[in-house]
């Protein structure tokens, strides 16, 4: 059932590349417009929402958190992302114009559920984002879009993130579409680009070796910290995750902008910090700004080990660990960049001897509040 591999998390890993594509598959018509079919909220309503609110918890908030940076570019709607549980118990304001999209590998999360249930009884439209067909978020929602990751056994979650990072995609070309925030032309060229990506996920995982190696090294270090901006923020949140869920090490994510404001105390001789390395081909500053980041911490003893694209020169000098990744556009790069996390998580806790599939304290889906 492992397929071979140690364990379910490094067969999912591996999964990766065919969950993308499938949750691509199917969703463009003759013309290659994209097509969702199964979004069943009237199309007046669609154009006529003026605010999205995600929710979801772990793992899948963090995907939401892809899913602002991305829907707000193409679609220029307002994108909130909450915490399920938080949601819940504040006040928020929704009107028949808000689209909330729980997002929700399980489809049981209570968290979750409860937020849609209250997010429906305020006259807010639920759209789910969910993996497991039959389950109780999307019965509850106005509308599914469902992830095609396949069941996803270890506790820690892999291919469903990707796969739901790519229905966000989806959703927000398809809003794009459909209020006409974008040409068409660059809508198709960005379906393209996202139909790249299989192959991009599967050549990082062909370079896995180099990244088990390091893993395997550094074992035995207490804690490491993880820098990104922009979409590389919630990267950096889904890699420390995934260190803490299954080695148990203290492991934090930072927005990279974030340091001088205070993490940077944390900064001491030989300390451990991933670098989510934009690309540099991006019209902004985003790329140089977080240069000067590696600059920052590695100026102050960190050993900086550097996501960064191929070609990618400048973080040379600066990185002590590089790992390569594809070229892809800034926004679709976490499909990318957050494989090399998830590798070295599971490396890690496997040299520490620990049970990758089932890490202590924690279920597969949190089905109480
Ligand atoms: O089933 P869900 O996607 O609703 O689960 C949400 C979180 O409990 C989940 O992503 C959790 O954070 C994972 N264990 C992360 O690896």
């Amino acid at each position: 059932v492992k397929g071979g591999f140690d364990s379910f998390m490094d067969k999912e890993i591996h999964d990766q590349p065919k969950a993308v594509a499938d949750t691509l598959l199917g969703r463009t018509d003759a013309s290659g417009d994209l097509m969702l079919d199964e979004l069943r909220i009237p199309e007046t309503v669609l154009r006529s929402i003026d605010k999205i609110i995600v929710i979801a918890c772990g793992t899948a908030a963090y995907s939401g958190h892809v899913a602002k940076y991305a829907i707000e570019h193409w679609c220029r709607i307002p994108v909130e992302v909450e915490l399920a549980h938080e949601f819940r118990y504040r006040d928020p304001i929704l009107t028949p114009r808000t689209l909330v999209v729980a997002i929700s590998q399980s489809g049981e999360t209570m968290d979750t559920l409860m937020a849609v249930r209250h997010a429906r009884e305020q006259g807010a439209y639920v759209l789910a984002i969910v993996n497991t067909h039959g389950s109780t978020i999307p019965r509850e929602s106005d509308a599914v879009l469902y992830t095609h990751a396949g069941p996803e056994v270890a506790v820690a979650s892999t291919k469903a993130f990707l796969a739901q990072i790519t229905a966000c995609y989806l959703l927000g070309l398809y809003l794009a579409q459909l209020r006409g925030t974008k040409f068409a032309d660059e809508i198709q060229e960005t379906l393209q680009e996202l139909q790249a990506l299989p192959d991009k996920i599967q050549s990082v995982l062909d370079d896995e070796a180099a990244v088990r190696e390091v893993a395997q090294a550094m074992k035995d270090e207490p804690s490491f910290l993880f820098l990104g901006r922009h979409v590389g923020y919630p990267v950096a949140l889904e890699g420390a995750l995934k260190l803490k869920e299954i080695a148990y090490i203290h492991a934090e994510g930072f927005a990279a902008g974030e340091l001088k404001h205070g993490p940077i105390a944390l900064i001491d001789t030989g300390q451990p910090v991933f670098v989510i390395a934009p690309s540099p081909r991006g019209r902004d500053q985003l790329h140089s700004k977080v240069v000067s980041n590696i600059q920052e911490v590695r100026a102050r003893g960190a050993r900086t080990l550097v996501i960064a694209e191929e070609g990618d020169e400048a973080v040379v000098p600066y990185a002590d660990i590089l790992f390569r990744v594809p070229q892809t556009p800034t926004l679709l790069s976490p499909l990318v960049a957050v494989v090399p996390l998830q590798i070295f998580a599971s490396e890690l806790a496997k040299a520490k001897g620990l049970d990758v599939d089932q890490p202590r304290n924690l279920a597969k889906s949190v089905t109480v509040e």
